[in-house]
């Protein structure tokens, strides 16, 4: 077995870019990067998006190698909806704390505890959690999707509590609610987003939904990472008060370089950069080449697990084909 290269090898006079680039090439590669990533991974990415545009990404792509520039749960949907091909990650210890909060067990023993209700699951989640529901939504279809389910019929929604809640009142169905928690969204700091706004009178305040509802009573706007992104450059040029990750101000800044933005710190205590996800900020430039030389970490997933999450995937990106980007 060759050994596997380790950050002390790589040689710092290495322009990392140009490797990557001319890897990229030899592998037949594509790197598709999330709004989250830090902005160096951005740039060299060929594909940047929200869950949506990724998913819908990784299914319709021909390169032969998929890297992605994300978490793992996002690779793995790459994984499940493009199975012959080899998916990379540059961090395996990438998780998600949504993730976390649902394990596979438990969640099969709610639903089955409730056996007349749907498993509506944001993407968020394990492949076994995938496999374990009936359809997966993102936070930019889940109000669509919802729209097109029977009225009659009873939900159960996972594992995002505060997205639930948010898509309850927006759609005005009553859904069971999993317990779960991103914990960069969870912490932000009422008490100084309201400063931020009475020092800043005219900025907009947007958020991501998977804030909590006393935090979302104080947006204008409320949409997934490319519909705030959108937000920000119809409504340019403007100030922007932003309640996600802060990965998310590199492309907001380079559609308006006069556009202000404005960032909310954590809860009491915490610095602003606080609400940079630990999970996504794991992977770097230096780790994007070393899993390119490697070919490793590599996904792998069950094929039972991996043909069961495809249905509730592909379910997702049936109901889901009129919404945009
Ligand atoms: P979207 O990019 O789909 O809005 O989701 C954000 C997210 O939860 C990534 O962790
Ligand atoms: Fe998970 Fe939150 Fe990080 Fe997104 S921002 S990957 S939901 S912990």
């Amino acid at each position: 077995m060759t050994k596997l290269l380790t950050e002390k090898d790589i040689d710092p006079t290495l322009d990392l870019e140009a490797e990557i680039k001319r890897l990229k090439k030899e592998m037949n590669a594509v790197i598709l990067a999330h709004y989250y990533q830090d902005d160096d991974l951005q740039e060299i990415a060929d594909f940047v998006g929200d869950s949506l545009d990724l998913s819908r990404k990784a299914a319709a792509t021909d390169a032969e190698v998929i890297v992605f520039c994300g978490v793992k749960f996002m690779a793995e949907v790459a994984k499940i909806l493009s199975p012959q091909k080899l998916v990379l990650l540059p961090d395996m210890a990438a998780g998600c704390s949504l993730e976390t909060s649902c394990p596979a067990p438990e969640f099969k023993k709610f639903r089955a505890e409730h056996p007349d209700h749907i498993a509506l699951t944001y993407i968020n989640c394990s492949a076994d959690v995938k496999a374990a529901s009936d359809i997966i939504v993102t936070s930019s279809n889940a109000e669509a999707i919802i729209n097109q389910i029977p009225a009659n019929q009873p939900i159960i929604f996972s594992p995002d509590k505060h997205l639930g809640a948010y898509l309850s009142h927006k759609t005005g169905r009553e859904m069971l609610l999993w317990d779960g928690t991103c914990q960069v969204h969870d912490q932000f700091s009422e008490k100084e987003l309201v400063k931020l706004k009475t020092r800043h009178p005219k900025a907009k305040t947007i958020a991501h939904p998977e804030c909590p509802q006393h935090i979302l009573r104080h947006a204008e706007f409320v949409g997934s990472t490319s519909q705030l992104i959108k937000f920000a450059k119809e409504n340019a040029p403007n100030e922007f008060i932003v309640l996600t990750e802060p990965g998310i101000l590199h492309q907001m800044k380079k559609n308006n370089p006069d556009n202000i933005f404005y960032d909310v710190p954590g809860t009491e205590g915490s610095c602003v950069w606080c609400n940079a996800c630990p999970y996504m900020k794991l992977n770097t430039l230096e780790k994007l080449y070393l899993c390119m030389v490697n070919r490793s970490p590599e996904i792998t997933l069950p094929e039972p697990t991996r043909l069961k999450a495809k249905q509730s995937l592909d379910k997702m990106l049936e109901m889901s084909v009129n919404v945009n980007r």
